[in-house]
């Protein structure tokens, strides 16, 4: 399709109605040219297509779908292939359905624990995120059908989201809140973008230049169209200037008269509407021209699949002998969950499960016997159901409780208020663990909770929101048919109180200022060296693994070279198993703010009992970086890194260490209140400034003193350098001794500012 000469032949206000939707869910179409309608659906672990009463809050139904493990859960694989798959699988049901596009991934930072949405997020760490969201953009669009990466950013609280505003620093947001964006643009290429509902600093995302145009499509190179976030268009006409294309839902036409107009007027330049036009008319056509109805949507082979990938993110996060259980022992399993497990977040992510599989159901055969324990919709456990809970423990060898966070809990649309389960949850725990020694507790939830009775259980496992056969996935795990292999995406704090972002979260009326700046999850528990409840990246197995052998392509490097990091990993135990080789890059001494080490490369590896393999990862100078706000760009200073490799951010089985040379020299303007310490820094003007610094020296310590040891004593030369060092260059002309003129100085500073 030729559209540059489709939207030549259409008027001003067929034009302007194509950058809006039709109604919730299509584009509207242009009959008289044969332009048809294309539909988008929610996601993205599966579809939300509506067909009748739309609405963006999940509350009505929508088709019978598949409904795999939540983004919280996936990222805990660490894998990119298994969550690839998933996307083919989703593009197919896509393809099946007639969209153009699933609406996902959503790939925010967990800020906090408190985000009503985090269980729709992967993680607070923007690389894993990013490498998550890129392999699921590949896997869906291999299908030739679109995503829409969500929500076009910083969009990490659910208070007052339509109109608060996330004030971070330019440094902030390019380390921490946009490299998931960006790396899933650069390695995926989504074929849409939805902004968010937020402000950034001031500006409503739907209506930011800086964000739609400048660094989307000219620094990242984005190539497809953005859709607003359903009711986030303020100004459209201001909005379609920025670089927002669509705009979702219907407007009921208010909007696109306001388009017409702006053009008529000469408000808005008609080449930006045409531009805003040919872009959502490419990726229509992309969908339309490689439509294919007729592909099959197996949904008993896609419940097969998503038992698969919820097994592989299952997190194990204690385990005293307890697990895997034995085929012939009597178990307990108690708690509501275990019949209606709690396995998706509730909001327009909320799919409607063709059907789902319990633990109970999934341990059919086995010698379970059940107890409801509490009841999740009402958030209460009464005297007798403890004490039914408590009888069921007391017969069996091993309770399981099946606990976590009912829906009412977290959701789109609000934030939690506090990090705990439910207290008749933990009340039940508490009691079942009492009277049976070998209690497990399996978790049902989208964001870290406080475990006051960790100290009492002997296993845990963190199913997170697991998908519809997670009950399947489950039982596996427990059994050991299948080996855990799932490592946190996020810490668990041991108290909310410990967060870094928890005296600023939520902001003050519409302003969210993220104070804590780049120190947002493990780059702030590891500076303060805290404690922590179970740290990111952290995850056991029923087997175990050694890492050793560290080798590096080099031990110096310039920021343009790349660096190949190889290390030996062995599965030392006895059973099949896979490992999740995590790589951390941490500057040595940093004049820059910086976290002690950030993940910059991961692995899953599966391993037969006692197979070693090696893993390699390369580096290029993102790993080093951090982002410079004075040349507005990726930077690093020349200096020593560490290379660490382990298995959680506090568990580093080999490090080693690499010297980076910048080729990069950044501009220095002096003045005379620049201090000798930053000038001294660069190794040119420490030749520049010798003759005055001789002088100073001279001063300080007096040809006639020098040599006597009271002088030496008085002022060694590192002290003289001590004092000296943070003092302006002005400082020269008070302790030149007076023989430092003005004259002299404007020399030396016209030196310095044409090295
Ligand atoms: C959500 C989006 C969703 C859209 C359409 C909005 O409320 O923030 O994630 O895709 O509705 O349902």
């Amino acid at each position: 399709m030729d559209i540059k000469a489709l939207v030549s032949q259409m008027t001003l206000e067929e034009k302007a109605g194509l950058c809006s939707g039709l109604d919730f869910w299509h584009t509207k179409p242009v009959e008289r040219l044969g332009v048809p309608a294309v539909m988008v659906s929610d996601g993205p672990h599966g579809l939300r297509k509506q067909d009748q009463e739309a609405d963006h809050l999940g509350i009505n139904d929508s088709i019978k779908a598949v409904c795999m493990p939540a983004a919280c859960a996936t990222a805990a694989s660490f894998d990119r292939d298994m969550i690839e798959k998933m996307g083919e699988a989703i593009g197919d049901s896509c393809q099946h359905e007639q969209l153009s596009v699933v609406l996902g991934p959503a790939v925010n930072i967990k800020r906090s624990p408190l985000c009503g949405r985090n269980f729709e997020y992967f993680s607070e760490d923007p690389y894993l995120a990013g490498e998550m969201s890129a392999a699921y953009i590949n896997g869906v669009q291999s299908r030739n059908v679109g995503t829409s990466i969500k929500h076009f950013a910083a969009n990490n609280q659910e208070h007052r989201r339509m109109s608060s505003s996330s004030n971070a620093d330019e440094r902030t947001l390019r380390e921490i809140y946009l490299p998931a964006f960006e790396t899933s643009v650069k390695k995926a290429q989504p074929w849409t973008v939805m902004c968010s509902y937020n402000r950034i600093n001031g500006v409503y995302a739907s209506e930011n230049p800086w964000l739609l145009t400048d660094v989307l499509r000219k620094e990242w190179g984005f190539e497809g169209y953005v859709m607003s976030d359903w009711g986030a268009v303020s100004d459209r006409v201001a909005g379609l200037a920025a670089g927002l294309d669509l705009e979702m839902p219907a407007s009921g036409g208010i909007n696109d008269a306001k388009i017409v107009e702006a053009v008529r007027s000469g408000k808005l330049d008609e080449k930006l509407l045409d531009q805003a036009v040919e872009r959502i008319l490419t990726i229509n056509y992309r969908y339309l021209e490689n439509a294919k109805p007729e592909t099959p949507w197996d949904m008993e082979a896609q419940h097969l699949l998503s038992a698969e990938i919820a097994g592989d993110c299952m997190v194990l996060l204690k385990n005293e002998g307890v697990l895997p259980l034995k085929e012939d022992e009597e178990a307990a399993f108690i708690g509501e969950f275990a019949v209606k497990p709690r396995y998706q977040g509730g909001g327009s992510s909320h799919i409607n499960s063709f059907k789902t599989t319990s633990a109970m159901e999934a341990a059919q055969g086995k010698p379970v016997i059940y107890a409801q324990g509490y009841s999740a919709a009402e958030d209460t456990a009464t005297d007798e159901m403890i004490a039914e809970a408590v009888a069921a423990a007391k017969k069996a060898k091993v309770a399981v409780v099946f606990a976590g966070l009912p829906d009412s809990y977290e959701s789109e649309g609000y934030d939690r208020t506090h990090m705990q389960l439910p207290a008749c949850q933990n009340k039940l725990i508490e009691a079942v663990a009492q009277v049976n020694p070998n209690t497990v507790v399996v978790l049902h939830n989208g964001s870290p909770v406080e475990m006051p009775w960790i100290g009492k259980v002997k296993a845990v496992l963190e199913a997170y929101l697991g998908g519809q056969a997670v009950g399947l996935a489950t039982v596996r795990v427990l059994y050991g048919e299948v080996n855990p292999s799932g490592h946190l995406p996020e810490t668990f704090p041991v108290k909310l109180s410990d967060n870094p972002s928890y005296l600023f979260y939520g902001g003050e009326g519409n302003e969210a200022d993220y104070r804590e700046g780049v120190f947002v999850g493990y780059r702030y528990y590891d500076k303060k060296q805290m404690p922590v409840l179970f740290p990111f990246g952290y995850g056991l197995s029923y087997t175990t693994f050694a890492y050793s052998d560290l080798r590096l392509s080099a031990s110096e490097i310039t920021d343009q070279d790349t660096l190949d990091v190889t290390v030996k990993v062995t599965n030392t135990g006895s059973r099949f198993g896979k490992t999740v080789v995590q790589l951390y890059v941490g500057e040595k001494q940093s004049e820059v703010l910086r976290p002690v080490r950030e993940l910059k490369g991961f692995q899953k590896v599966a391993l037969q009992p006692g197979e070693s393999k090696d893993v390699t990862f390369t580096l290029c100078k993102r790993a080093f970086a951090y982002w410079n706000t004075q040349i507005h760009d990726w930077h690093v200073k020349t200096g020593e890194f560490t290379i660490e490799v382990g298995q959680s951010s506090r568990d580093i089985d080999v490090s080693a260490t690499v010297k980076v040379t910048s080729t990069v020299k950044i501009k220095q303007h002096y003045t005379m209140d620049s201090i000798f310490m930053d000038i001294m820094s660069d190794p040119a003007a420490v030749q520049v400034m010798a003759p005055l610094l001789e002088g100073i020296r001279k001063t300080l310590v007096p040809d006639s003193a020098e040599g006597t040891d009271a002088a030496k004593e008085a002022v060694s030369d590192e002290m003289g350098m001590a004092m000296l060092q943070y003092m302006p260059l002005r400082g020269a002309l008070s302790f030149g001794g007076g023989i430092v003129t003005q004259e002299m100085m404007d020399g030396l500073l016209n030196q310095l500012n044409n090295l």
